[in-house]
């Protein structure tokens, strides 16, 4: 099986990507797949949340110069670093927050990250792509490599205007660098907190109606934050909490991982 490549994005910050991007991929490497994590954002959430340390610029390759200076395979496999079982991640550095700058300078600016990640090809079944709340060069290099887009959102005044928004850069790059278009898993909903108000539920029916599946809903859960605190994933915290059954119930609708057989 070719690994896939996921990009998991939105510009609207505070939607769960990170989150999801945690959940989902702990649910994967749960069920035996060979699961890397990138955090591509300097903020470092994912990074953090799973108590592993940044890279280093001072002292080692971080995934912002490799993008820049371009590296081999060796270089690519040691930005890698090992959670747990199945689960890998590439961990973010604060040059990552210069990293968009210095691209709009750089020759095949859009191609870069693509040539980092695909000496990563062979070692995982699955890459997931934890983008940082923007719609610049960076998160056009995600898009250049990714085959399929998985887009959290919340249910707020902002989500459709944002994913609108989404949805046209995404056209504008195909369009402009004769890409083939990237297929979308779907939207995931997180920090859904019942019952909606009238507006909420507005939004929520709206968010149905857009052209692209729901394929996941994530209640606000306290347990999210204590797997947080514990550097774990839920599926490593609280295997048998709802919220950690919803992340499989996404793995599954958006097509990673089989339907369970019937008990
Ligand atoms: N289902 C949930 N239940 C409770 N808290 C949640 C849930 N999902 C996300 N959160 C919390 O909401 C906050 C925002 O989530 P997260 O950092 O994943 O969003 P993000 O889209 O990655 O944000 P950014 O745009 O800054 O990168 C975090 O504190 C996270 O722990
Ligand atoms: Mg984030």
């Amino acid at each position: 099986m070719a690994m896939t490549r996921d990009a998991l994005l939105n510009q609207k910050g505070g939607v769960a990507k990170t989150t999801t991007t945690l959940h989902l991929g702990g649910t994967l490497a749960a069920a035996g797949r060979r699961t890397l994590l990138v955090d591509l954002d300097g903020q470092g959430n994912l990074t953090t949340a799973l108590k592993l340390p940044r890279l280093n610029p001072a002292g080692e390759l971080t995934l912002a110069r490799a993008v820049l200076e371009g590296c081999d395979r060796a270089g690519a496999q040691s930005l890698v670093r090992r959670h747990s079982e199945n689960l890998w991640v590439i961990p973010s550095a604060l040059d990552l927050f210069t990293l968009p700058r210095q691209l709009h300078s750089a020759r095949s600016k859009e191609e870069r990250l693509s040539w980092v990640l695909e000496h990563l090809e062979d070692g995982f079944d699955h890459c997931l792509v934890d983008c940082r709340p923007a719609l610049d060069v960076d998160t056009d290099n995600v898009l250049r490599w990714a085959h399929d887009i998985l887009i959290p959102v919340d249910v707020d005044e902002f989500s459709i205007e944002a994913l609108e928004l989404l949805l046209g850069q995404v056209q504008t790059l195909v369009r402009e660098t004769r890409m083939a278009p990237p297929r979308y898993r779907g939207l995931v909903i997180n920090r859904v907190a019942r019952p909606f108000s009238g507006f909420h539920q507005a939004v929520y029916d709206a968010l149905h109606r857009l052209p692209l599946p729901v394929v996941g809903e994530i209640p606000l859960r306290t347990a999210v934050a204590e797997a947080k605190n514990q550097g774990q994933t839920l599926a490593q915290y609280a295997r048998t909490a709802d919220v950690a059954r919803m992340f499989r119930d996404l793995a599954v609708k958006a097509g990673y991982l089989p339907e369970a057989p019937a008990a």
